[in-house]
C-alpha cells in the first residue's frame, strides 16, 4: 500500500513570514484532521522557518522548493540538502518552472546530483517531469518523460529510488487551467513511469515508489485523480494558496 500525498509548492508566493503565518494558521486545524493521506506544505525559503514553528508539532510536512547538491562551500545564493534536513522531510527537485531555459535551465546532470544529495541527507525528493506541449502533440512523451526519470535517477540504489516520490506534470497543464485527464495522467504514471522504473530496478520497486500529478489540480478536480490506481496524490500550485485547500485534501482523502 502506498500512503498516498498531497504537497502544496507555494513557488515563490506568502514568502514574508507574517501572511505565511496567518495563511497556516487558517487551514492547519483542517489539515492536521485529515487521515489516510500525507500533507506536505513547501513554501518559499523565506518563510520556511517561520511555518516550521506555527506547525511543529503536527503531522504536517515540511518540503522545500529547491537545493544545491554540494553540501557547502562558494556557492551564492544556494542551500544545501543538509541545511534544509534541519527542517523539512521533503524537497521538490527538477520542477519544470526551474528546468526551463529562460529560467535557471536545469539540466538533468544537475537534477541527479541534487537527488543523490537530499537522499544522503534524509530527505525525500519530490522529482518533477513531464513534457511540453509540442513534445505532446508530437507523440513524444513516453520517450521523454522515461528519459527524464532514468537520467534523475541515475546511479541510485534500489532503496534509494523506492525512496523518492515522483511528480508527473505536464508542463502545458501547469498554471493553465487545462488539467490533462485523469486517465492520460494515469498512463503515463502506470506504463511510462512506473514501467522505467521497473525496467531500471525491478516491478516491486516500481509498485512501490509514490508517483503524484500536478497541473491545474484544484477542488473539483482532485477527487477523479485520486480515483485512478496509478496515481498516489498531487502536487498543487495555484489551489494551495487558497483556504478551500483544505477541502481539496479532503477530498482526495475521500477518496483513498
Ligand atoms: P498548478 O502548479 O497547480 O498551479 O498548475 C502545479 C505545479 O507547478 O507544481
Amino acid at each position: 500500500m502506498r500512503t498516498p500525498i498531497i504537497a502544496a509548492n507555494w513557488k515563490m508566493n506568502l514568502g514574508d513570514e507574517d501572511n505565511a503565518i496567518n495563511f497556516v494558521r487558517r487551514i492547519r486545524h483542517g489539515l492536521i484532521d485529515i487521515d489516510g493521506i500525507e500533507r506536505v506544505l513547501c513554501p518559499p525559503f523565506t518563510s520556511l522557518g517561520a511555518v516550521f514553528e506555527v506547525l511543529r508539532p503536527s503531522p504536517i510536512q515540511l518540503g522545500a522548493q529547491n537545493m544545491h547538491w554540494e553540501e557547502s562551500g562558494a556557492y551564492t545564493g544556494e542551500i544545501s540538502a543538509q541545511m534544509l534536513s534541519l527542517i523539512c522531510r521533503y524537497v521538490i527537485l527538477g520542477h519544470s518552472e526551474r528546468r526551463a531555459t529562460e529560467s535557471q535551465n536545469e539540466n538533468d546532470a544537475a537534477i541527479n546530483r541534487k537527488v543523490h544529495a537530499a537522499l544522503k541527507h534524509d530527505l525525500t525528493p519530490i522529482l518533477c517531469v513531464g513534457e511540453n506541449l509540442a513534445q505532446n502533440e508530437g507523440g513524444e512523451t513516453q520517450a521523454f518523460v522515461s528519459g527524464q526519470v532514468q537520467a534523475a535517477l541515475n546511479d541510485l540504489t534500489t532503496d534509494q529510488v523506492a525512496r523518492c516520490v515522483i511528480a508527473y506534470e505536464p508542463i502545458w497543464a501547469i498554471g493553465t487551467g487545462k488539467a490533462a485527464t485523469p486517465s492520460q495522467a494515469n498512463g503515463v504514471i502506470g506504463l511510462t513511469i512506473r514501467g522505467t522504473i521497473a525496467e531500471l530496478h525491478d516491478e516491486g520497486t516500481a509498485q512501490s515508489v509514490r508517483v503524484l500529478y500536478g497541473g491545474s489540480v484544484n477542488v473539483e478536480n482532485i477527487a477523479a485523480f485520486m480515483r485512478m490506481p496509478e496515481i498516489d496524490g498531487a502536487l498543487v500550485g495555484g489551489a494551495s494558496l487558497k483556504p478551500d485547500f483544505v477541502d481539496l485534501v479532503r477530498n482526495a482523502a475521500g477518496v483513498t
